[in-house]
């Protein structure tokens, strides 16, 4: 079906990402052979696993009574909705009405989504499919490369926008604060740290360095340094809605290509303009065999993405209601120049998608 088949409930507020991209919509576990219903960008999408082993992703709204066609089941690679029994293919169309004479209607058909599984990652692409190029998929090889790499992940689904929580991912000088006893002393000296924000082939980096601090208890736990120490870290953001935490803590005065390397990799995809599906990845290149590192690591994400990040971000989201962040005015400052750009950025990929540039 064309793109313009979107759904006039979901088509507004405006969600502020643009549509021609590689999304992250679930983890390979999570698509099988049977369907899995997910909303991104607004849209409800099925996911489900054919018979070679490549995922499909389609509209989750029946052309003919708008069942959502996951409340259906999977017969021969077709999902079968729920309501009257009408089958689809993998490819959206129709392909069987079990209703005398079983003619099919030339517009019986849902959209279909070009879907990709890599890096241990299902993607889909939201925008016009004939854009689609799996070879755009942003490289995340780090974290299916077990030889060097260890990584564990984790999902949350919450109540605030990706674009609140991509601000807040590119500017850690909320750790002391918002995380204080969990990712931070909350001694105040973070906010020593100096901050240089660039860009580089389309990504914006903000880095923090951070000299002979106490360092805390979480991060001792897992990178195994006492005392003081020297800490660099990093926010990647990679277009439209990644943001890696590169993460090198060493003994004060040691240089920083010696220290462990910790890659927390934050895939926020936009569920709604409202809401968002977080994708935790955490990954480091020591102890790759440590079952007590990754139950430490598991565990520490729920306090901090969830009951920290996600509480605070829920109650910003719920003032803002459905009106865009830029709209209240915001007075921004130093800290926040990496997520402007960032902000900056993505207006500008929404804007030339509405001008049919990309
Ligand atoms: S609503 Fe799907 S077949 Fe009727
Ligand atoms: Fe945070």
């Amino acid at each position: 079906m064309t793109e313009g088949a979107t759904h006039p409930a979901t088509a507004k507020p405006a969600i502020g990402f643009p549509k021609n991209a590689w999304y992250v919509a679930a983890y390979p576990e999570e698509i099988n052979d049977s369907p899995f219903a997910r909303t991104i960008l607004g849209e409800h999408l099925v996911f489900y696993r054919r018979g070679d082993g490549m995922p499909a992703a389609l509209q989750d709204t029946c052309p003919h009574r708008l069942a959502p066609l996951s409340r259906g089941r999977i017969i021969d690679d077709c999902i079968e909705c729920p309501y009257h029994g009408l089958r689809f293919g993998s490819d959206g169309k129709c392909n069987f009405n079990p209703h005398p004479p079983g003619t099919i209607p030339v517009k019986m058909a849902v959209r279909r989504y070009a879907a990709e599984e890599r890096h241990g990652l299902v993607w889909v692409w939201m925008g016009r499919e004939d854009r689609a190029n799996a070879a755009n998929i942003p490289d995340l090889s780090y974290l299916t490369d077990t030889a060097r790499w260890r990584t564990v992940h984790g999902y949350f689904n919450l109540p605030c926008g990706a674009d609140l929580m991509i601000d807040n991912i590119m500017d850690l000088s909320h750790l002391e604060f918002l995380h204080k006893g969990s990712l931070s002393t909350g001694y105040r000296e973070d906010t020593r740290a100096t901050m240089t924000t660039s860009e580089e082939g389309g990504n914006v980096r903000v880095s923090w360095v951070l000299r002979n601090f106490v360092t805390t208890s979480h991060v001792r736990e897992v990178n195994d340094v006492g005392g003081r120490s020297d800490s660099y870290r990093d926010s990647v953001w990679i277009a439209p809605c990644i943001v890696r935490n590169e993460l090198v803590q060493v003994p004060a005065g040691t240089p920083r290509d010696t220290g462990r390397q910790r890659f927390n990799t934050h895939i926020v995809t936009p569920e709604t303009h409202s809401s968002l599906h977080d994708f935790a990845l955490r990954s480091r290149n020591f102890s790759l065999d440590d079952a007590e590192i990754d139950r430490r690591l598991l565990e520490g994400q729920k306090p901090v993405v969830v009951d920290e990040d996600g509480a605070m971000l829920a109650i910003i989201q719920q003032r803002m209601g459905d009106a865009p962040f830029e709209s209240f005015d915001p007075v921004m400052f130093h800290i926040d120049v990496g997520a402007v750009r960032v902000r900056r950025i993505l207006d500008r990929m929404v804007a030339d998608e509405a001008d049919g540039a990309s």
